[in-house]
């Protein structure tokens, strides 16, 4: 049997725009600035983990490498640690972008979460595994060839470095409750290619925190669900399962601080932790308010408050150091709105409202 290269699904953008979208309640301004603390103070104070999406190897400024290194306390490679990135070839790997990463992280005392092992979307595979596993005898046991020695190396070349490894990104299907259809590795090995992947990871780092981070949950309960059956099924199977990462991609609508509270605390009754691992929240979610940048600032605080609550719930990565770095200026949902300017600090560099409601957050809360 053929199988055709795993391809970016084409589940309808309206049908995902139908389950998301809906009126968002927002939002009133939060407060003053402070000016005495900075987001790492206020970070460690609370005792959460503050990160930030970057890459050291794409055209990176001092000015954008200073803040990345003064503001936040933890770093997630945006793209430089995907298999594809990793491994030109089924049997080499370059590590040079990835080690610049972790290196410039440890230097600066920042926590580092992996991202990430095993995604079938976009170019989370390496182009050339479709035609590795179309000219495998058993293309199952090639794909667990390959996850065994993607894992072992990789995980293996980073022990003892990384807090956290997403070691599955984003297996459900983009809506509704079951695995995405175009899930290689589902396709293949069925569910327990969860369990394979992460005793594979746990056995290369024992240390690391092992998580599944999943995408378009913060409006679907049936997807939610879906996501808290399968790590049930897996902690009960004994698969080393740490947490569940919530992306947090806010471009349908802005968050619903009852609604995410809700679902923190349902993973956190699990008995593992959980972060929010890809927070963005485009300032054209507020564009019918008197002050945009205030409702936005007010969005951010109810995502902070809410983790801040839950206290399995222990880190907010950034996807992206400031509005001139977001994935979302080039993403084909959010062209229209284009510059998005979903993130803390604007083009300039400069903290924009958001970040202060942020830091008052934290300083405000007594974990
Ligand atoms: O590195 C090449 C470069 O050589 C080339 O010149 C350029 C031309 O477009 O493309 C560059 O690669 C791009 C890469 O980002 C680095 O900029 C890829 O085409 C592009 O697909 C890739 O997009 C990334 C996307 O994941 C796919 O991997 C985004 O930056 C990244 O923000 C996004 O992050 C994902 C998370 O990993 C998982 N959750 C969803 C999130 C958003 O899609």
């Amino acid at each position: 049997m053929k199988l055709l290269p795993s391809k970016i699904p084409q589940i309808s953008i309206v049908s995902l725009f139908l389950v998301l979208a809906a009126c968002s309640d927002s939002n009133n301004n939060n407060g003053d600035r402070s000016e005495a603390t900075g987001l790492t103070d206020a970070a460690r104070q609370a005792e959460l983990a503050v990160g930030v999406a970057f890459d050291v190897n794409v055209n990176v400024s001092i000015e954008r490498k200073t803040l990345a290194s003064r503001e936040f306390t933890s770093v997630t490679p945006e793209n430089s640690m995907k298999w594809g990135s990793l491994a030109p070839t089924s049997d080499s790997f370059d590590f040079r972008n990835a080690d610049q990463l972790v290196d410039f992280a440890i230097a600066n005392g920042q926590r580092l979460r992996g991202h990430t092992l095993f995604w079938h979307r976009l170019n989370g595979l390496p182009p050339w595994l479709a035609e590795e596993l179309n000219k495998a005898s058993d293309p199952a046991a090639r794909l667990q060839e390959l996850m065994v020695n993607h894992t072992a190396t990789v995980v293996g070349h980073y022990a003892g470095q990384l807090a956290q490894w997403d070691v599955i990104n984003e297996p459900l299907a983009l809506v509704g409750g079951g695995f995405d259809p175009d899930n290689t590795f589902h396709q293949l090995l069925g569910e327990e290619y969860l369990d394979f992947a992460l005793l594979q990871a746990h056995a290369a780092d024992p240390s690391a925190e092992l998580f599944i981070n999943e995408t378009f949950i913060e409006f679907q309960p049936e997807k939610f669900d879906a996501l808290i059956a399968l790590a049930q099924r897996l902690l009960d199977r004994g698969a080393p399962l740490h947490g569940l990462g919530i992306q947090g991609h806010f471009f349908f609508r802005a968050p619903d601080k009852a609604i995410l509270l809700d679902q923190l605390q349902r993973i956190a009754a699990l008995g593992i932790k959980v972060e929010i691992t890809e927070l963005d929240i485009p300032l054209a979610l507020f564009s019918g308010t008197p002050d945009p940048l205030a409702a936005q600032a007010l969005a951010y605080a109810d995502v902070f408050n809410a983790c801040l609550a839950v206290s399995l719930c222990s880190g907010i990565t950034l996807w992206g150091t400031d509005d001139a770095h977001t994935w979302l200026d080039g993403f084909s949902f959010t062209a229209a709105t284009v510059p998005n300017r979903p993130l803390l600090f604007d083009e300039e560099l400069q903290a924009k409202p958001a970040y202060d409601s942020v830091v008052n957050a934290l300083i405000a809360i007594d974990r």
